[in-house]
């Protein structure tokens, strides 16, 4: 069982219930010993009226029943009343023969026995009277007995109201823990909110302000280890930026070497295979130029806000141009659209060149031959907007939270892709404070890359 909760409310109900477990024995005892006074008294007093009436007659001993003797014991409960009264020797005087009178020990006054009689349970009182005549002591025995219904009856009224008053106060207690637990857990649940609705790569110190002073050595531990990771992280992003900055100057150098070799006379063979390895080395071009565009947005990211003004039309302008030899070469009609003419964002511009270059770069790549691939540009309610539409298959749902990760690649229809281009998207969308939206067009087939640039950058 994992539940805080749960746990701590056993701890609680588990001694309480033992407790009052405890109570509720105690208390039925305590009732039982009032009860038990009660009938004794009662059966008591009534054997003192019977040995009252004990008497010499004629010579004779006789025993009378004085109705007020068996009146005493009248209650709803319809107990039945039994009694004997005989001499010390056995003869009976009066009464039921068959009740057995137990001896009364010397000395003693009464005595009070449980004991079965006629297949009931019965409470007894045996007592003893002397009797004097002619210098001669007769000695009597009167012994009642009563069935145990109005003693059960009493104890139980007796008993019911204490255990009832135990039972609601243990409800009660109950229901303030689980309220109070409900209330002091609420800032570990907050917590957990808060870590819920943060991004996977937020690794900000989690505040501690509110929190328990139990709570909070957790927490500080926890940002301690989140600012470990991050410096880890700063310095395998250093270690791919410098990689991939060492790595330009060589494969420039190679690039140059197999242009120049393949401008040689050389074998169709050798022709092929330089082709293969400038095929090879703009692609690796290409990578290096992806992993340095990504750790640049990376870094750029959580710095200061960029002052610098982009143009978007211009940009936008710009990388239709740029990717109009790509576009021509696939058969793929690239237009820029004026939605306005003036749309300004204050943004690093490599990072906004970066983001549009790529998404439109998928665009063209991603559709079929024959398709159109369309730019915008708008301001909306303040806020500037790029749009990028193409006629392509779009991105199934189920692939679009992926298509954002880095080295992901959902389609295999492009091979020359390096699943870099919408991490370096995102990446550096967030670093000029916008948002990219993938939606698969309503209206046609196709992918509709929207992003929206925040208010206060127009
Ligand atoms: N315009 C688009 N139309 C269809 N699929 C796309 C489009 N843009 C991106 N994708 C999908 O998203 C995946 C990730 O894109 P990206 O990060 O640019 O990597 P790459 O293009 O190198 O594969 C692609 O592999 C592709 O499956
Ligand atoms: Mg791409």
């Amino acid at each position: 069982m994992t539940s805080l909760r749960l746990r701590l409310l056993l701890w609680v109900l588990l001694p309480m219930t033992l407790a009052l477990a405890l109570t509720a024995r105690l208390s039925w005892s305590n009732a039982r010993d009032v009860a038990r006074l009660v009938q004794d008294r009662q059966l008591l007093a009534s054997a003192q009226m019977m040995a009252g009436q004990v008497s010499w007659q004629d010579g004779q001993l006789t025993a009378q029943t004085p109705p007020a003797a068996l009146e005493i014991f009248a209650s709803p409960a319809q107990d039945r009343v039994y009694f004997q009264v005989r001499t010390a020797k056995g003869r009976l005087l009066a009464g039921w023969p068959g009740l057995t009178v137990p001896a009364l020990p010397g000395g003693a006054a009464a005595r009070y026995d449980d004991a079965r009689f006629q297949g009931d349970a019965v409470r007894q009182v045996t007592l003893s009277r002397a009797l004097y005549r002619n210098d001669q002591t007769t000695e009597v025995l009167i012994s009642v007995a009563e069935t145990r219904r109005a003693f059960d009856q009493l104890a139980a009224s007796l008993w019911w109201p204490t255990l009832l008053h135990e039972s609601a106060l243990l409800i009660l207690a109950l229901a303030l823990m689980l309220l109070g637990l409900t209330l002091e857990l609420r800032p570990l649940l907050r917590l957990r909110a808060a870590l819920r609705a943060r991004d996977s790569s937020d690794l900000s110190p989690l505040r501690t302000v509110a929190l328990q002073r139990e709570l909070r050595p957790i927490v500080e531990t926890l940002n301690q280890h989140a600012a470990q990771l991050t410096r880890q992280i700063e310095l395998q992003k250093r270690f791919i930026a410098d990689a991939a900055h060492q790595l330009r100057t060589p494969v420039a150098l190679i690039a140059t070497q197999l242009d120049y070799a393949s401008r040689q006379p050389a074998s169709a063979e050798l022709q092929h295979t330089l082709e293969a390895l400038g095929k090879g080395s703009r692609q690796l071009a290409q990578l290096i130029h992806q992993l340095l565009s990504l750790s640049q947005a990376e870094a750029s990211r959580g710095g200061v806000r960029p002052t610098q003004a982009v143009d978007l039309v211009g940009l936008a302008r710009e990388v239709v141009i740029e990717l109009a030899a790509l576009a021509d070469a696939r058969g793929i009609d690239l237009g820029y659209l004026p939605a306005c003419t003036q749309a300004e964002v204050q943004a690093y511009p490599a990072l906004v060149h970066a983001l549009l270059f790529n998404l439109v770069d998928n665009a063209v790549r991603y559709t079929p031959r024959g398709g159109s691939v369309t730019v915008q540009v708008g301001v909306d309610e303040g806020r500037a907007w790029l749009q990028v539409d193409d006629t392509g298959p779009g991105i199934p749902a189920e692939l679009r939270p992926h298509v954002f990760e880095r080295f992901y690649r959902g389609n295999s229809a492009d091979t020359t892709g390096t699943g870099l281009g919408l991490a370096i998207v995102r990446e550096s969308a967030r670093a000029c404070g916008a948002e990219v939206t993938l939606d698969n067009r309503p209206d046609a087939a196709g992918l509709s890359a929207r992003v929206r640039f925040s208010r206060a950058d127009v």
